[in-house]
């Protein structure tokens, strides 16, 4: 094989996190895809590539701009390792769905696993993760998936958990909004993925356009960015009783 390609979606950093340092154990050169702001021009592998797609589970789904933007890329007969992100609720359809897609795509995925991080809107929850535990089964995942790569003959599907039709993601009311910290350095401006913080006013928000994925809290240089207010306040303590019990991540190969 040629070069590894990363190609990942990560609002909050987490799964970029992740899959950066997975991608230590490869011993290929690696190529970074960003995918999380858009991708500028089309992306097409081949088959002496291996490609690492990685995505954070938003409502037990893909993101929706995310599978857009992996919807447009081409393998032809590519080894591919699928992970997913997620913040210790549930991952429900988000792996079937990225392998789908990667499938679909010309793709021959070896595996797939589903890891958790902290959750990047309700920030106490898995607040510690990845943690040291996780880190030791990311390497062991991605180790065994570049050997099952790299042995050639893919010619099993590869089977994860989820159901179709993919489950139909909620719409999620909470949206961040600046404080008093901000000094409109722009970054957030920048950063967010769906233009949605006016330039001339970072601490404001287009909620119609935010899809809530943190990415502004995650990059803002003076933490100035947060969500705030009770309606957010009795959500998170709902939320961190919830899903208290500990996720382990989950893997799944080819053989
Ligand atoms: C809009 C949104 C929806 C989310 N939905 C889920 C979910 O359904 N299940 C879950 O366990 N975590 C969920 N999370 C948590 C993220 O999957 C988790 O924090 C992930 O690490 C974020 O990745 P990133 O840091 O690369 O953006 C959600 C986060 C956001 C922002
Ligand atoms: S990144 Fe932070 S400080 Fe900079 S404009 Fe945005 S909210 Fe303000
Ligand atoms: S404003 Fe909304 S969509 Fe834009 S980066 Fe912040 S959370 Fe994401």
């Amino acid at each position: 094989m040629e070069n590894l390609h990363l190609i990942y979606y990560s609002p909050a950093l987490s799964t970029k996190n992740i899959i950066c340092a997975a991608a230590k154990q490869i011993p290929l050169p690696i190529i970074e895809h960003d995918i999380t702001q858009g991708i500028k021009e089309p992306i097409a592998l081949s088959k002496a590539d291996f490609a690492v797609f990685a995505s954070p589970v938003f409502a037990g789904r893909i993101p929706a701009m995310a599978a857009d933007i992996f919807k447009t890329i081409k393998g032809k007969n590519t080894p591919a390792v699928i992970m997913v992100v997620y913040g210790n609720r549930d991952y429900d359809d988000a792996l079937l769905e990225l392998k789908d897609i990667s499938s679909k795509n010309g793709f021959l995925p070896v595996s797939a696993g589903a890891f958790i991080a902290r959750h990047s809107i309700f920030t106490k929850v898995a607040e510690q993760r990845p943690d040291n535990s996780d880190i030791n089964k990311i390497t062991e995942f991605i180790k065994k998936s570049f050997t099952l790569a790299q042995n050639g003959n893919i010619t099993k599907e590869l089977k994860v958990k989820g159901n179709t039709p993919y489950k139909t993601p909620g719409k999620i009311p909470l949206k961040p909004s600046g404080t008093y910290k901000c000094n409109k350095c722009g970054v957030c401006v920048a950063a967010c993925p769906v233009k949605a913080i006016p330039a001339d006013n970072p601490k404001k928000t287009d909620k119609e356009k935010c899809f809530s994925c943190a990415r502004c809290i995650a990059l803002c240089p003076q933490h100035a960015r947060k969500f705030k207010g009770i309606l957010f306040k009795i959500a998170a303590i709902g939320f961190a009783k919830k899903v208290k019990l500990r996720k382990e991540p989950e893997t799944f190969f080819i053989n």
